[in-house]
């Protein structure tokens, strides 16, 4: 992620070079003619695209504006949020794609650029707890360290539409502890820990040992936080894997399986769970088959099989063609 940077002040006044527009403005002394200028301006943006989103987001600012009659006090307090949610913002902690995710913008964003099509593996949102570092593991080494949690294995075979197996394909896995937490919100996070990345074999195959997840509040100690305080929501996510799939000539997949049974899988606090995503756990009292999986502990083990179909380039292509022609 980004390192924190902030701009030096500034040592003098500088335009940014861009001459009045010849454009019909009359003087904005009535809030009609703020908005109607507004969006003459919106057409200067330099294409088609640009001017579109532009003509949009005026049109529903000032919409929303208008229509909840919203107050000086309540529009500065809005500004104040905004603020608090940057500043809350760390190498590590992102609470403004938390805050997307719980207005739903970004599974919105997602189900409309990811439509599932000929069989293909669902998406859901990546969230805000993906990184970078993931220790790059063996077929079925273990993602968590001793003791974080009840022994899960997670098997399955990445795959295309016709069915073809797809060798070296990356996984990168991430998930919480027993205890609910993203080893990123620990505070004390020598290496990282629930998370890694690992590849198919010539099969197509994958395998992995992690801990069952558990169903986590999102941070609350935040703007976010406030925010589903004000609604009257919760802040529950239900467990979950996320999982992020590469392999050359396919489309990138992000997605998440959600253990079925969870209380939170109907309202996600960020709109992530579909019913294609939900998985059920086969439990495993086999002492035996727990040591040859790789528990150090043996015992009984939980066993996610989960097979994984990604969409060729050319199939994203097509289909993105046509989402465009709608
Ligand atoms: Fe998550």
């Amino acid at each position: 992620m980004p390192e924190h940077t902030t701009p030096a002040p500034p040592t003098k006044a500088v335009s940014n070079g861009i001459a009045p527009p010849e454009l019909d403005l009359p003087y904005p002394d009535r809030p009609e003619i703020i908005t109607s200028n507004l969006l003459k301006l919106t057409e200067l943006a330099s294409d088609q695209r640009k001017r579109l989103i532009f003509k949009n987001l005026v049109t529903h600012l000032h919409q929303f504006i208008s229509e909840t009659g919203i107050t000086t006090e309540e529009w500065m307090n809005t500004i104040q949020f905004l603020t608090r949610v940057g500043k809350t913002c760390t190498p590590i902690r992102q609470e403004f794609i938390l805050l997307s995710d719980v207005l739903g913008a970004s599974a919105l964003v997602d189900a409309l650029n990811h439509p599932a099509v000929g069989g293909t593996t669902e998406s859901s949102v990546l969230g805000p707890f993906f990184t970078d570092d993931a220790p790059d593991l063996n077929a079925g080494d273990s993602i968590a360290s001793e003791g974080s949690g009840e022994y899960l294995f997670v098997e399955g075979y990445v795959r295309s539409t016709s069915g073809n197996p797809i060798a070296d394909a990356l996984i990168e896995t991430w998930e919480t502890d027993s205890h609910g937490f993203y080893d990123t919100q620990k505070a004390i996070r020598d290496i990282p820990d629930c998370r890694g990345r690992l590849r198919t074999d010539k099969d197509g195959k994958y395998s992995y040992r992690a801990v069952v997840p558990v169903s986590y509040p999102i941070p609350a100690d935040g703007p976010v936080g406030d925010l589903l305080q004000l609604m009257g929501r919760h802040n529950m996510r239900p467990n979950h894997l996320h999982l992020v799939i590469e392999a050359a000539g396919y489309h990138k997949l992000t997605t998440a399986l959600y253990p079925e049974g969870d209380q939170f899988l109907a309202s996600d606090a960020v709109f992530g769970v579909k019913k294609s995503l939900i998985v059920k756990f086969r439990d495993v009292n086999d002492e035996a088959e727990a040591r040859r999986r790789g528990f150090p502990k043996g015992g009984s083990f939980k066993l996610l099989e989960f097979d994984i179909v990604l969409a060729s380039k050319e199939e994203w292509s097509a289909t993105q063609a046509q989402l465009q022609k709608q």
